[in-house]
């Protein structure tokens, strides 16, 4: 029996929080929740209106300075991110060095943190200004990055970033455009894929962000700690969940089936959960939920796609559990990743890239949160404490006495 008392004696006060469901590990100024209400602000401002009347990169500044741009620190902010889209040209090496079944995902932890490889004059994380570069370098290279991710995949040749483009047109050109033929992005889809990273943008301290928090307190270089993050994001019950929802519904398939795996969901004994359903903090809709549904439509119609079997499948499915106890009594409602899937993949991006636009996007939060985390004077190296349930304390035996 172990005499917990006496191994914490010197500690003081001790809590014991598994999942740090109710821990706050530090004070933040970037963004809110109310889980109970359904409410996300960014900086205050109502991730609605951010993503109706934002765009994409205003919300990146708001983020990292803490007021929306003026129409003269916009025009400085988006040139000094376009002047930071190239990556240098030996990277391509990392990429043609990895199978090409290689998951996409396990090329962006990998490229991602090489970057401290190639960028030395921005990881010195005591100087602001340095900081303020690499901030612009990972938010202006990542959709670089994912598309050379991509095309590597896929078998293409990479296509260069052009900065006459805004970002997500930018983006889509280099995921989609072929050296060979004319490509003209559609501006419905691109203002689609611009409010997707919005909606994704940054959510306070979710599992990457704490990720890139613990590693950055140690004084890590921001390439690296964005690694980590990418890392943690991966996982299906995280960022790993829009890839993971999309593979659910295509397995249930038609509306007939829902019912079984709603069963299956409620029983105990079987580990299947629906994806993109629950969350930590959402104890009611997930607000970006509703203005992904409406993405959804949109994306669906500008691609000919308004009469998709799994967007029927996936209502249903909705209606279906937010009238079931089960779901009611634990207050489980779709989250962002219910309908990112669909729209993601009438966009025309396979199942496989559906976490790398996620990472994408979120670096920007990953990336603010460590800029505040490192201005913090209250900052201090991370170190959880744990409560040992292992052996007391007892003397060495010989080997040849074991
Ligand atoms: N389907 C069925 N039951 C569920 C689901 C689900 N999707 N989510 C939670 N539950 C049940 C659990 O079995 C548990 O039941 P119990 O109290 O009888 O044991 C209860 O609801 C609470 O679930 P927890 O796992 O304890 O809640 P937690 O806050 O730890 O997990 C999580 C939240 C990981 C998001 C969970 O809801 C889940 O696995 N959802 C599916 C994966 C997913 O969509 N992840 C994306 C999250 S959002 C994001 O990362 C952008």
């Amino acid at each position: 029996v172990i005499d917990i008392a006496a191994l914490y004696k010197h500690t003081g006060a001790f809590t014991y929080d598994p999942g740090f469901t109710s821990t706050a590990s530090c004070e933040s100024k970037i963004t809110y929740i109310d889980g109970d209400e359904g409410v996300l602000l960014h900086r205050g401002y109502p991730i609605e209106q951010l993503a109706e009347k934002g765009d994409f990169l205003e919300v990146c500044y708001l983020l990292l300075y803490g007021e929306l741009p003026t129409a003269a620190q916009k025009q400085d902010f988006d040139y000094r991110v376009t002047h930071h889209t190239m990556v240098h040209e030996q990277m391509q090496r990392f990429f043609t060095g990895y199978r090409r079944d290689a998951h996409p995902m396990a090329v962006m932890v990998g490229t991602v943190g090489a970057l401290s490889a190639f960028y030395h004059d921005s990881t010195d994380i005591t100087d602001p200004h340095q900081r303020m570069v690499a901030s612009l370098r990972m938010i202006a290279k990542m959709p670089t990055i994912a598309a050379m991710a991509y095309k590597y995949h896929i078998g293409q040749p990479f296509i260069y970033p052009q900065n006459s483009l805004d970002y997500a047109s930018n983006f889509l050109r280099m995921c989609f455009a072929v050296p060979c033929e004319e490509y003209k992005v559609n501006p419905v889809l691109a203002r689609a894929m611009d409010r997707i990273f919005i909606l994704h943008a940054d959510h306070e301290q979710n599992a990457s962000t704490s990720t890139v928090r613990l590693a950055g307190s140690s004084g890590a270089n921001p390439f690296a700690c964005i690694a980590a993050g990418i890392a943690c994001l991966w996982g299906p019950a995280h960022g790993g969940a829009n890839e993971a929802a999309l593979n659910m519904l295509m397995e249930i398939g038609t509306v007939d089936r829902i019912p079984e795996y709603i069963a299956r969901a409620k029983d105990k004994n079987d580990p299947f959960r629906l994806m993109g359903f629950g969350h930590r903090v959402y104890k009611n809709y997930d607000p970006r939920a509703k203005i992904m549904q409406k993405t959804m439509y949109e994306v669906l119609e500008a691609t000919g796609n308004s009469g998709d079997p799994l967007m029927q499948v996936a209502l249903e499915l909705e209606k279906i559990a937010l009238n079931d106890p089960y779901f009611i009594e634990k207050k489980l409602y779709p989250n962002v990743d219910f309908y990112s899937g669909i729209t993601l993949r009438a966009l025309g991006f396979p199942t496989t890239m559906f976490t790398v636009l996620f990472a994408l996007a979120r670096t920007v939060g990953w990336i603010a949160q460590w800029n505040e985390m490192i201005e913090d004077p209250q900052q201090r190296i991370g170190r959880p404490r744990q409560l040992y349930t292992g052996a007391p304390q007892r003397d060495y035996v010989p080997l040849s006495k074991r």
